[in-house]
């Protein structure tokens, strides 16, 4: 069967097709003019591992992901912003209306306010590297699925790699249970530090969440003082 049949048939059973990068706008326009629903069309991912893995690669195999079906949802994927060799590292659960928009993480209302605690402990957002588990906006604001999450720590695996954080941040419930792989809710993980590949880890409540219970910062401010003291210090 010739290869363009093959791509048109595949792609109209809405199986994922992976075409090479440097032939994919041929092959979009081949489909686009035989009608043929492009939904499946993928690029061809570079395949990263350890030796040849780094920013750019990472960034179009984000920007161009297609591993799961709320890539639909997205305007545009979002990778991560800030330090790219940054000592902490927070990792929120996923962009939602406000970020998937304007393309950073965190910029939206309760963006403001992980900002303004950023620099209450003494950094500028630019210092710190902030992410999401999840790189597109979820349909409804839900929880991502178990498959979601899988799909997408591909790339947050490598984006530590990368940045080599001295400690993590899990910013509220999502991130904190995907990133340690439990079931455990943020009232069981709070308050301690716990490892993640040797890498220590403390989880936080959702800066969204303390915009709705403001009386739980001081709880959080008291999260962040461990973290500052064990960056400072060690873990002991
Ligand atoms: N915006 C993000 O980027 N992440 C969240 O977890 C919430 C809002």
């Amino acid at each position: 069967m010739k290869q363009r049949t093959r791509l048109k048939f595949l792609a109209i059973m809405g199986v994922e097709v992976w075409v090479p990068r440097d032939r994919y706008s041929v092959i979009e326009s081949e489909l686009r003019n035989d009608n043929v629903p492009l939904g499946a069309l993928a690029k061809e991912r570079y395949v990263a591992d350890n030796d040849d893995l780094n920013w750019q690669i990472l960034t179009d195999n984000v920007t161009d992901c297609r591993r799961c079906a709320i890539c639909q949802n997205r305007v545009q994927a979002l990778v991560g912003e800030g330090n790219s060799h940054a000592d902490l590292m927070f990792i929120g659960g996923a962009p939602d209306e406000t970020e998937d928009q304007l393309g950073g993480p965190f910029v939206g209302q309760s963006g403001q306010l992980l900002t303004e605690m950023i620099r209450a402990m003494g950094w500028a957002r630019e210092q710190v590297y902030l992410t999401n588990i999840i790189k597109c906006k979820i349909p409804e604001g839900r929880d991502p699925a178990p498959s979601e999450v899988n799909e997408c720590l591909v790339y947050l695996e490598q984006q530590i790699k990368l940045v080599q954080p001295k400690m993590i941040l899990a910013v509220g419930e999502v991130a904190a249970k995907a990133l340690l792989a439990t079931d455990s809710p943020l009232s069981q993980l709070s308050g301690k530090i716990h490892y993640r590949n040797e890498i220590p880890l403390v989880a936080i409540l959702h800066p969204a969440y303390l915009l709705r219970q403001p009386l739980e910062k001081r709880k959080t401010w008291l999260d962040l003082q461990v973290v500052l003291n064990c960056l400072k210090n060690g873990v002991n």
